[in-house]
């Protein structure tokens, strides 16, 4: 796939909230991503085909040698293309030079898309969280938290 990654800027939130919409149960609207990318230890890069469709997105928050992946998402028609793994790779090079020395997240232990994502960045399971994810769900599930160093 042929994407561009920039920084998002606070005029992409409708198009990123379209997508989010497209990817969660309890998805994030515009007011709520506008305030994280406002904050300024958050970092918001998305892709962008030809013609500036934005089509995903991910925001990491870093405090110190450590960086959060709060949410990463592609537009559910344009999955399995390569999306997520651009955002992935532009965000550990950009939180290397940010010198952080570590990146983690938490996902839930039935997303099986997502961790396989995170595998093949290099994230391993450190804890789990039993029970973390109960909203909107049947069952409760447990959440995996993930990590890797920047070294
Ligand atoms: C998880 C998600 C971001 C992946 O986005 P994507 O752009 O489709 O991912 P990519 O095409 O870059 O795939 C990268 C790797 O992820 C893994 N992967 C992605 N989708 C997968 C699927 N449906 N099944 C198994 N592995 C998958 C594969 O290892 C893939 O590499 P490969 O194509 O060489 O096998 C996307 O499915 C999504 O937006 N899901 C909803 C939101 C979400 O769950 N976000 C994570 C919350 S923690």
């Amino acid at each position: 796939m042929t994407a561009h990654i920039l920084h998002a800027g606070r005029e992409d939130a409708p198009a990123m909230a379209r997508i989010h919409k497209s990817g969660f149960a309890h998805p994030w609207d515009e007011g709520a991503l506008r305030n994280l990318m406002d904050k300024p230890n958050c970092l918001t890069l998305a892709a962008f085909e030809a013609s500036r469709q934005l089509v995903g997105f991910v925001m990491t928050r870093q405090a110190g040698e450590e960086c959060e992946i709060l949410t990463i998402v592609c537009d559910n028609k344009k999955r399995r293309s390569g999306v997520a793994s651009l955002l992935m790779m532009h965000t550990l090079e950009l939180s290397r030079l940010r010198k952080a020395k570590r990146i983690f997240l938490e996902v839930a232990s039935d997303n099986r898309p997502a961790i396989r994502l995170y595998e093949k960045h290099g994230f391993t399971e450190v804890s789990r969280r039993p029970g973390y994810y109960r909203q909107g769900r049947a069952a409760p599930e447990d959440a995996l938290v993930m990590a890797r160093s920047l070294d």
